[in-house]
């Protein structure tokens, strides 16, 4: 993206803020997030930890555009991710704790439909696919159905759908829980990767040794931001 000088005042691109979260509070039937600030710097990876329940998915679901904070505010680049609707800011992605697969499809059309939702065409998006899956280590599984995959085989193919779209902003909702320690190792050095290129980094996770591998680290406990 060029910033060159003579770009008019209104067709420059926002400033690079990253991501920021101002006295976000949410509450359902309970409180889950209590006044928590926070901000999400591009070409970092951030830490979010915190044990079970301590909200790290409510607010990365919040970080992210899929919901709707009680009060506060999250900007992206300064412009709010809230688009009214739960859709997501076509910047983001997300490695969804669950995974989010479409069981009946195969791995490489799992990875390459989130290409193909962008605009891409079918066969470069599929060509992405394979890449993506490659750079986890399953490009031998790109024809299997995700159903016959194994807790970590699905991980992966969540890891490659999140990345392939090389978003502004990626949201791993603890995408190393199922994996081996070889594989957790891999998952990390592609967010790694990610940062690399620019793009806001956050990965929620309860294991200290993935902390130990962000750049900066921020934790919740019971809905509030502890360090
Ligand atoms: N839709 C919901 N309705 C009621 N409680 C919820 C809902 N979603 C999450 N919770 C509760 O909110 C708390 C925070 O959940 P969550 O953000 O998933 O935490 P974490 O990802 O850190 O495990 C938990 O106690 C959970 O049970
Ligand atoms: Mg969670």
């Amino acid at each position: 993206m060029s910033t060159g000088t003579s770009t008019p005042t209104q067709e420059r691109p926002a400033q690079r803020t990253g991501l920021r979260l101002d006295s976000i509070t949410y509450v359902n039937t309970r409180t889950l997030l209590d006044d928590v600030s926070v901000a999400f710097p591009a070409g970092k990876v951030t830490a979010l930890s915190g044990p079970s329940g301590s909200g790290k998915t409510t607010l990365l679901s919040i970080a992210g555009g899929l919901l709707e904070p009680t009060s506060g505010t999250a900007k992206l680049d300064g412009r709010p991710v809230w688009t009214g609707s739960g859709d997501p800011l076509p910047a983001v992605a997300f490695v969804l704790q669950v995974y989010g697969l479409v069981p009946i499809l195969s791995a490489r059309e799992n990875v390459s439909i989130a290409l193909r939702a962008r605009g891409a065409a079918p066969a470069d998006a599929d060509e992405a696919a394979e890449a993506a899956l490659a750079r986890f280590g399953i490009a031998d599984l790109g024809e299997r159905q995700v159903e016959e995959l194994s807790g970590g085989q699905m991980q992966r193919v969540a890891c490659a759908r999140g990345f392939v779209v090389a978003a502004d902003v990626l949201l791993a909702d603890e995408p190393t829980s199922e994996l081996d320690e070889g594989n957790r190792a891999v998952v990390l050095a592609e967010l790694r990767e990610e940062a690399a290129r620019g793009a806001v980094v956050v990965v929620a996770t309860h294991d200290p040794a993935v902390v130990e591998a962000c750049d900066l680290h921020i934790a919740l406990d019971e809905g509030r931001v502890v360090r």
